[in-house]
């Protein structure tokens, strides 16, 4: 789908040729006096237009307007989640009428915030699967052209939310496809593919190399598959060499029976959505190859099948992870944890400047948060506070969760150093605890989006998340200088121009 940015009033909007014009009117008293916009102010005064986000008036072929459709939709006070709602609810209503081109203008001065989150709620709403359906009808929409009142003040939003929705839109296809169309090799070839792009790298790892390098927990995770497991290693080089990179952590099981510890029949077939965490991290390479911040990025994603068969691990098997910890398999379902371990000893030969997982964890963090937010734990405050701001303006939103080492006292093991599962109280919290274990001497946080990386029931599929969040904690932190919050650099900028950045990376330039 093709985005265009345009300085558009509602009457100008109007004029514009296209299938379904969509205006988003606030809450301010609507003043203008143009056919749509004396309209929607006396639909508004009559009661038929509320003032609530999502609510929607939808008009066919109203006076002066080329488009044959008009849909006008609510956006209350115009913050990011309002305008997220405004735009999927209209793009819903719109989409039964297959539009090629679509105008979307906003009648009120609109919040760089509020104008990405228009770009990825517009994109969102009309995503369309097909790679495994033989006759599907593709998305519709082709065009889609963004009005605001001043384009050059919210160009540079917009062109980031239009990197962002690629990026989106890759973690939702390689998430949706199907186990035996998202092998652990068919990850690694998407991560090559996007080594073809602008600074990023790649390098992938098979069953031999992760043997040396020590990861046995891994290694025993993928035993039971007749696929080889893979270890994908991303980077992206948007800043200095020497600058410390952040180091992204993707859980990639391609399918979860569970193993020996099988799971239940019923809806089995989602955890072809366990790689989701992989998806994510390509998805963030894919949008940084196009916004390209100043910033430095590693991608490790270890990737396989958790199968069940004779070769597979066992309950009560022990096995020595690359940290040199041995681990009691108890439970052989919980294995996402068994691969991060591994990749999160990985990660320190980066030097990172932080480590963030991102995992389809644990069932208990859909029980504690739903779909709504995911989990976030950190062992630095700044960092947990960097996610959940990025988490709110990209409306990818988080929620963080204790790390009380009192979680951690269930993980004690008689025959290892410890178990890979505590009780089921907690489980989220105990999961990460476990985690915490293997992380270095770098700030660290772990995102659990088992309820927030796909949906269930009528509307299954993936939702693409947390890319969006990803995105913009990365952004957010290069224009920082590389730095989590109000950096030196950041600060001398604005408070007094003349001081020399005192920042190490910085100057290294
Ligand atoms: N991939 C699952 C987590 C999951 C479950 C995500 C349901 C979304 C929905 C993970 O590998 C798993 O099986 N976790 C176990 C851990 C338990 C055995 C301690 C769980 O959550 O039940
Ligand atoms: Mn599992
Ligand atoms: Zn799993």
């Amino acid at each position: 789908m093709d985005f265009q940015l345009k300085t558009l009033s509602v009457a100008q909007a109007a004029a514009e040729k296209s299938d379904v014009l969509i205006v988003l009117v606030g809450s301010a008293p609507i003043t203008a006096k143009d056919a749509l916009s004396v309209l929607a102010a006396s639909a508004r005064k009559a009661g038929d237009f509320p003032d609530k986000a999502g609510k929607l008036l939808a008009l066919y072929r109203p006076d002066e307007v080329v488009a044959s459709r008009v849909v006008l939709a609510a956006v209350g006070d115009g913050t990011p989640a309002s305008v997220r709602s405004g735009v999927i609810a209209a793009v819903n209503a719109a989409k039964a009428h297959r539009p090629k081109r679509v105008v979307v203008v906003f009648a009120q001065p609109a919040e760089a915030a509020a104008v990405a989150c228009a770009v990825t709620a517009a994109a969102d709403a009309s995503y369309v699967y097909t790679a495994t359906k033989s006759k599907a009808e593709p998305r519709s929409i082709r065009a889609l052209t963004l009005g605001v009142p001043d384009a050059a003040g919210v160009r540079k939003a917009f062109d980031e939310a239009c990197g962002t929705v690629l990026g989106i839109e890759l973690a939702k296809e390689w998430g949706n496809r199907p186990a035996n169309h998202a092998t652990p090799t068919l990850l690694a070839d998407v991560a090559k593919e996007l080594a073809k792009l602008p600074k990023i790298k790649c390098e992938v790892l098979g069953p031999k190399e992760v043997e040396k390098l020590g990861m046995g927990s891994f290694a025993a995770v993928a035993r039971g598959s007749a696929e080889p497991l893979r270890f994908i290693v991303l980077r992206y080089q948007g800043a200095a060499k020497d600058e410390a990179p952040v180091v992204l952590v993707g859980k990639g099981i391609t399918f979860d029976t569970g193993g020996v510890s099988l799971k239940p029949a019923a809806e089995m077939d989602e955890m072809k959505f366990d790689m989701c965490g992989a998806a994510s991290v390509l998805g963030t390479f894919r949008a940084l190859a196009e916004i390209q911040p100043a910033i430095n990025v590693v991608g490790l994603i270890p990737s396989c099948e958790n199968m069940n068969d004779g070769r597979a691990v066992k309950p009560g098997d022990v096995v020595t992870s690359m940290s040199g910890q041995t681990i009691e398999v108890l439970n052989t379902d919980a294995e996402g944890r068994l691969i991060l371990c591994d990749a999160l000893t990985y990660a320190k030969r980066f030097d990172p400047a932080a480590v963030i997982d991102i995992a389809t964890l644990t069932g208990a963090c859909v029980v504690a948060l739903g779909g709504v937010r995911s989990g976030l734990f950190a062992s630095d405050e700044t960092l947990a506070a960097a996610l959940q701001a990025a988490g709110e303006e990209s409306q990818d939103r988080c929620w963080r969760l204790p790390l009380d080492d009192d979680y951690a006292e269930g993980l004690k093991s008689n025959f290892a150093d410890v178990a890979n599962i505590g009780g089921r109280a907690g489980g989220a919290v105990v999961a990460a605890k476990f985690l915490q274990r293997f992380v270095g001497d770098f700030a660290w946080a772990h995102l659990d989006i088992a309820g927030t990386a796909w949906k269930s029931g009528a509307a299954k599929g993936s939702t693409g998340r947390p890319v969006g969040l990803l995105v913009s904690y990365l952004t957010t932190r290069a224009r920082n200088g590389n730095a989590d919050g109000a950096s030196e650099k950041a600060a001398t900028d604005s408070a007094a121009p003349a001081k020399a950045p005192a920042r190490k990376a910085r100057s290294a330039k």
